[in-house]
């Protein structure tokens, strides 16, 4: 994939601070979108000429910076074709993904399964699986067991639904990736959250849209911003419930007045994990054409790949349609698995909250115990902190912390145009005395960080 030099302009953000000569800093920041994900292997970056015009610095710095990374193994270079993005060979595997047991995973946030009632779930499963045998097991739409269940979800939270407004998808991933391949055509704008899931950015850049970023502030969306950017977008992707990474809530006031001239997509992914306060309600209660997309990810577990879509049928239909092109329906024993733990409500368990609430509040006592500097606001419900650093050394932190024993989403991953830099995404999914250790650990990689260290790790991936 060949890649403009605005792209790359963009995602250099502010490179040119600093002490260190140009090229090396340009060096630096190349190295690090690579290791941190965002210049893909393989990509092949802009001539030279074509980059330093976009930059606004000399050839000479481009072309010393792209030597630097040849000579260190982070490009390929061949005769009158334009270098591409590739990872050294002695990088030790180990070093690229931390798989050492001992290391710390923050990059993921996730819970991990509930044991006994998953099993408990699925044994009632079981059970009810002999009555789709005669079948032949293909249905795009989902089960009626588990389309009845999820519209019952709805209906709970005040949202008329009907099953036939639902197909299950093989999770809240899949569900986006079906709505931007069937609803996006290129060079078509995505208003998005900033920042946002960084999947979500992933779909919609691969189905070549153009993002269209409105900020999430400290106190939340601006619906006069939202409402102006969606009427020049083709499409709107936003979390406003406990939303991913800032663990923000959209008012209910904002709920009401939100209309927005394009079709939204309204992700819940995170709906069920209201910590302090109410769950809010459905935006598809004041705007009856929005899709919605959820899952039981995280309210439950991520390893059930169970996710849905509500949506009017004719654009149901449309999905179904589209939907062979990738997969041909998500697997009948996880589906009647989900149908049980959503009628017995287990998404909804008091347990949650509370566990996510003292994991939350012990994460925050650790930053102020080991990160005095960084500044981490309580968000009222999800599963993620969205820490702030004085200075921009998200991307360099997150490649030096495996060194550390702790792996980090670095805060550019979360918006466009290299944009987050002094923040990192923290979950509290793991229990307090781990998240002790992990800030522990990230307090010693800062402290190398300052002391001039650097790191060679490849991203974690991030959920
Ligand atoms: C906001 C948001 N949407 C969707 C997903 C994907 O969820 P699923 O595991 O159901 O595919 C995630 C996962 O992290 C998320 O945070």
């Amino acid at each position: 994939m060949k890649i403009s030099s605005h792209a790359v302009a963009r995602m250099l953000g502010t490179w040119q601070e600093g002490p260190r000569p140009a090229h090396q800093r340009l060096s630096d920041r190349l190295r690090l979108l690579v290791l941190d994900g965002r210049l893909s292997l393989g990509a092949a970056l802009p001539s030279e000429r074509d980059l330093a015009t976009a930059l606004g610095t000399s050839r000479t710095t481009v072309g010393t910076a792209y030597r630097t990374l040849v000579d260190h193994g982070y490009l390929a270079t061949k005769a009158r074709a334009r270098a591409t993005v590739r990872l050294p060979h002695d990088t030790p595997s180990e070093r690229r993904v931390s798989t050492d047991s001992a290391t710390i995973d923050l990059s993921i946030a996730a819970p991990p399964a509930p044991v006994e009632i998953l099993h408990a779930a699925f044994a009632a499963a079981l059970e009810q699986l002999p009555r789709h045998f005669e079948r032949h097991g293909y249905d795009r739409y989902g089960t009626a067991e588990l389309r009845e269940a999820v519209a019952e979800w709805y209906q709970r939270r005040g949202l008329p639904t009907a099953p036939d407004h639902i197909m299950i998808t093989n999770g809240a991933q899949h569900a986006i990736g079906l709505l931007a391949r069937t609803l996006l055509a290129p060079r078509d704008k995505v208003l998005i959250d900033h920042p946002t899931y960084p999947h979500a950015i992933r779909t919609f850049t691969e189905a070549r849209a153009l993002p269209l970023p409105v900020a999430v502030g400290p106190s939340g969306w601006d619906t006069a911003q939202l409402q102006a950017a969606a009427r020049a977008a083709q499409l709107a992707y936003l979390i406003p419930d406990f939303h991913n990474p800032t663990g923000l809530c959209m008012s209910a006031g904002a709920r009401r007045q939100l209309r927005l001239a394009c079709l939204a997509i309204i992700d819940e992914t995170m709906t069920d994990l209201a910590l302090d306060g109410e769950k809010p309600e459905p935006c598809a209660v004041h705007m009856p054409a929005a899709v919605s997309v959820g899952s039981v990810s995280k309210s439950i577990w991520g390893g059930l790949r169970t996710g849905w879509i509500r949506a009017v049928p004719s654009l149901l239909e449309r999905l179904d349609q589209a939907r062979p092109a990738t997969d041909l329906g998500t697997p009948v024993i996880e589906q009647l698995a989900t149908a049980v733990l959503l009628n017995e409500r287990q998404t909804e368990r008091s347990d949650t909250p509370q566990q996510l609430r003292s994991q939350r509040d012990a994460l925050r006592q650790s930053l102020t115990e080991y990160l005095p500097d960084v500044h981490a606001p309580q968000p009222a419900g999800g599963i993620t902190l969205w820490a702030t650093f004085r200075e921009p050394i998200s991307s360099r932190l997150a490649a030096i912390a495996p060194d550390y024993g702790v792996t980090i989403a670095a805060g550019p991953r979360f918006g466009i145009g290299g944009a987050f830099e002094r923040h990192i995404r923290l979950p509290y999914t793991l229990p307090s005395s781990q998240l002790a250790e992990a800030v522990r650990r990230l307090a010693q990689a800062q402290l190398a960080l300052t002391q001039g260290a650097t790191g060679t790790h490849t991203p974690a991936p991030v959920a």
